[in-house]
């Protein structure tokens, strides 16, 4: 269920990786939950990525937070909370629509992004009269906000401008000499980040594309939704989201988005990583290989919910590998379901 054994992963990791990674039990839960309070940072799995987490009354950790990823500090962090916590202290008047999305999809992968309550630090919303909130589904995240009982603000466990990592390898891989602990657990089932949506304006917003879209909010709000398309172009609803810059989620290897046709037009050369999913994509991924044989394939399932929970592990793989160059098919044009796939990737390659 999480990959490799505990103890394997002690004993091939790099001395200078300081940072302990624990199995979900419950005594490590606790453990963690204490550091938490102690103010230390702690990483956790959720069901989109990992998290770094930080009480968000412990402003030295928070800090802590910006400084481990190397993230400029007037940029948002979520606060994430247990089911039924009072979120009374700390989210303001949230408007109609607020505790409808959150009767349908907490605990899930959904953020709201709403005005903060007065116990909110504001250097955990780099300095924004708002707060992004997300109750996690994951139930090693729900035990951890449990024990430790007040929100803890947790960007995914990245260095700034890299890949989320979908393995508590790849938090230690990053910031492995950062922090003292990374909680393990179940791996995440959705792998990319939760859907934000902004209740700011007079009408809800993506500001994020996920796992829930724009269309499940609509059903749920029985109102129009800024699509995440609709938010960019008008440019207003955008605050400074780190998700939302150009270049997000990049691996070393330089990553090309192209479709079946493109892949049989080009020339390829060098150590390359061919990721697809469509019989057309793979055939001719396969024909290449005739003509450069350190290609190396890798395919995915056909289904835009599969293809999101591997995306990230994918293009780390293409590191591992020492590829170069990672050649990733392209989603179906303005298709909703590939939305958010489609979104990432195009981040990956810029
Ligand atoms: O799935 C997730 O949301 C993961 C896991 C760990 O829960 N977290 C995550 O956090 O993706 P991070 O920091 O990598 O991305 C959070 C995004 C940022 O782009 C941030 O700017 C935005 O949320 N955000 C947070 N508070 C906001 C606010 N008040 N207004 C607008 N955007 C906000
Ligand atoms: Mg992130």
């Amino acid at each position: 269920m999480y990959g490799i054994p505990w103890v394997l992963v002690m004993m091939t990791t790099d001395q200078a990786q300081s940072a302990q990674i624990l199995a979900p039990t419950a005594s490590n839960i606790e453990l963690c939950a204490q550091a938490l309070k102690a103010g230390q940072l702690v990483a956790f799995p959720t069901e989109t990525v990992f998290g770094l987490g930080a009480v968000v009354t412990q402003l030295q950790a928070v800090q802590g937070i910006f400084a481990a990823k190397g993230r400029p500090n007037e940029h948002p962090l979520i606060a994430h909370v247990a089911p039924g916590i009072d979120l009374g202290p700390w989210v303001g008047q949230g408007g109609p629509h607020m505790q409808k999305l959150i009767d349908a999809f907490w605990p899930g992968p959904l953020t709201l992004v709403v005005p903060k309550g007065d116990h909110m630090p504001s250097s955990v919303t780099g300095g924004q009269t708002s707060v992004g909130i997300r109750c996690p589904s994951h139930p090693v995240a729900v035990a951890l906000l449990k024990a430790v009982g007040s929100p803890v603000a947790a960007p995914s466990a990245n260095r700034f401008g890299k890949v989320s990592p979908t393995r508590a390898l790849h938090v230690l891989a990053e910031l492995g000499n950062r922090i003292p602990y990374i909680l393990d657990g179940e791996m995440p089932s959705v792998g990319i980040e939760s859907t934000i949506v902004s209740l700011l304006g007079p009408q809800p917003g993506i500001l994020r594309p996920g796992a829930v879209s724009a269309a499940q909010i609509e059903a749920v709000l029985g109102v129009a939704v800024k699509t995440h398309a609709q938010v960019k172009s008008s440019g207003t609803q955008l605050p400074r989201v780190s998700g939302a810059l150009e270049k997000h989620y990049s691996p070393d290897a330089k990553v090309t988005v192209l479709s079946a046709d493109q892949l049989a037009a080009s020339k390829l050369s060098g150590n390359l990583l061919c990721v697809g999913w469509s019989d057309a994509f793979l055939t001719y991924a396969n024909k290449q290989r005739t003509a450069c044989s350190s290609l190396q394939i890798e395919a995915l399932s056909n289904d835009p919910v599969h293809v999101a929970r591997d995306l990230y592990a994918t293009l780390r793989q293409a590191d591992a590998l020492g590829c170069t160059g990672v050649l990733f098919e392209a989603p179906p044009e303005g298709a909703p379901a590939w939305e958010a796939v489609a979104d990432r990737l195009k981040r990956a390659a810029a």
